[in-house]
C-alpha cells in the first residue's frame, strides 16, 4: 500500500481552506427529502438535483471533495457526461458512500449495526476504476435511556475499522463516520460523555486492525444537546464541548477532522464550524472542516422544488452556502455574511 497516496488526497481535498460535500443520500434519503420538497421521488428527478449539484459554477471554491452514492457515479449529465467526470473537471475530487446502510442489529432493539463489508473489497478496486479516490462508512449510535450499549459501540467501530483497512489496502482515503445522533432529548453533557466514549473505542480498534491514522479523515458529530431537549444550544459552549471531547479522544497524527452536520440548521452548523476554529485554532492539532450535507444543500433543494426554471438560482444558493461554510472553516463568518450583498 502507497501511504503516500493516501496523504496527499488529503491534502487536496482540504487544501486553500476548502470542506467536503456530501451529496451521498441514499435513495430512501434522497427520496424522503424530495417528498418533504413535493418533489417527485424518480430516478430521474435524483439525477437532475444531482447534476444542479455538481454543475454548480464556482463550487469547486470551497469544496474541495464531494461524497457520491452508488446511483449517482453510474449516471451522467444530459449531455451525457459521467458525474464524477464533471466534479474532477473542476477540480473535486469524487468520493463514494460504500456502506449499504444502518439495520436494526440483532438482540439489541433500538440500536443499529453498519452493514456492507462482504464483498468490499470488490466494490472498492472497481470505484478506483471509477476515479474515486476517498470513502465513507457511517455508523449510527443512538442516545436514549440504556443506550448505547457497549455492544452496538463495538460492534459499529469494529466495522468501521474493518472497512478503513480495506480502503487504505485499496489505496482510498476512508472517511470513518461515527455519528452519535442528535435526535432525542439528551443533554450536552450526555452527548459529550457518548461521542468521548464512542472516539475512545473507535480509536482503540482502528489501532487494533493496523489502521494508518495518517491516512483517514474521522467525520464525527459536534458535541450539542439533543433536538427535543429543550436547552438551547450556546455557540461557543457547543465549540467549547466539542473541542474539549475531540481533544481528549483523537490523536494528532489524524489528519483531518470534517463535521456532519447533522439535521442542525445551516446557520447553526456555520456558527458552531467558525467558533471551533476561530476560538480553539492554536489548540487544533489537525485541520478541522466540513462534510455537511443537509446544511449546504438544503436551502438549494426547497428552492429548486424540481423545477427546471429555478436551476440557475437553486444552484447561486449552493454556491453561497458552500461559501459561508468554507468561511466558518478559517473561523471568518459571521452571521452578517448571511444578508449581504458583499460576502459574494
Ligand atoms: O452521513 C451523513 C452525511 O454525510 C452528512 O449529512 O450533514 O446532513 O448530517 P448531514
Amino acid at each position: 500500500m502507497n501511504q503516500q497516496i493516501l496523504k496527499d488526497t488529503i491534502v487536496q481535498l482540504f487544501a486553500n481552506g476548502k470542506g467536503l460535500l456530501a451529496m451521498d443520500e441514499s435513495n430512501g434519503t434522497c427520496n424522503k427529502r424530495f417528498a418533504e420538497a413535493g418533489i417527485p421521488q424518480t430516478i430521474e428527478m435524483r439525477r437532475q438535483y444531482r447534476e444542479l449539484i455538481v454543475t454548480t459554477p464556482g463550487l469547486n471554491e470551497s469544496i474541495g471533495g464531494a461524497i457520491l452514492y452508488d446511483e449517482t457515479i453510474r449516471q451522467q449529465t444530459k449531455d451525457g457526461i459521467l458525474m464524477a467526470d464533471v466534479l474532477e473537471k473542476a477540480g473535486i475530487i469524487p468520493g463514494i458512500k460504500v456502506d449499504m446502510g444502518a439495520k436494526p442489529m440483532a438482540c439489541f432493539p433500538y440500536e443499529k449495526i453498519t452493514e456492507g463489508l462482504d464483498g468490499l473489497r470488490e466494490r472498492l478496486a472497481e470505484y478506483k476504476q471509477m476515479g474515486v479516490r476517498f470513502a465513507k462508512w457511517r455508523a449510527v449510535i443512538k442516545i436514549c435511556t440504556h443506550i448505547p450499549t457497549s455492544s452496538c459501540i463495538q460492534a459499529n467501530t469494529h466495522a468501521l475499522s474493518r472497512y478503513a483497512a480495506l480502503c487504505q489496502e485499496a489505496g482510498i482515503v476512508p472517511i470513518v463516520e461515527p455519528e452519535v445522533l442528535m435526535a432525542g432529548n439528551h443533554t450536552l453533557q450526555q452527548c459529550y460523555d457518548v461521542t468521548e466514549e464512542v472516539l475512545k473505542a473507535l480509536f482503540y480498534q482502528l489501532y487494533q486492525f493496523r489502521i494508518n491514522l495518517e491516512g483517514i479523515i474521522l467525520k464525527p458529530n459536534m458535541v450539542i444537546a439533543g433536538t427535543e431537549n429543550a436547552t438551547l444550544n450556546n455557540i461557543d459552549e457547543v465549540a467549547r464541548a466539542t473541542v474539549n471531547c475531540l481533544l481528549a479522544s483523537v490523536p494528532a497524527t489524524v489528519p483531518a477532522i470534517a463535521f456532519l452536520s447533522g439535521g442542525q440548521s445551516p446557520k447553526d452548523a456555520a456558527a458552531h464550524l467558525n467558533a471551533i476554529n476561530k476560538n480553539y485554532k492554536s489548540h487544533l492539532p489537525w485541520i478541522v472542516s466540513f462534510s455537511f450535507a443537509r446544511a449546504i444543500q438544503q436551502p438549494a433543494l426547497d428552492l429548486w422544488k424540481g423545477q427546471e426554471t429555478n436551476v440557475e438560482e437553486a444552484q447561486k444558493i449552493l454556491y453561497r452556502r458552500a461559501k459561508l461554510v468554507a468561511a466558518a472553516r478559517l473561523g471568518d463568518y459571521d452571521t452578517g455574511m448571511e444578508k449581504s450583498v458583499h460576502f459574494i
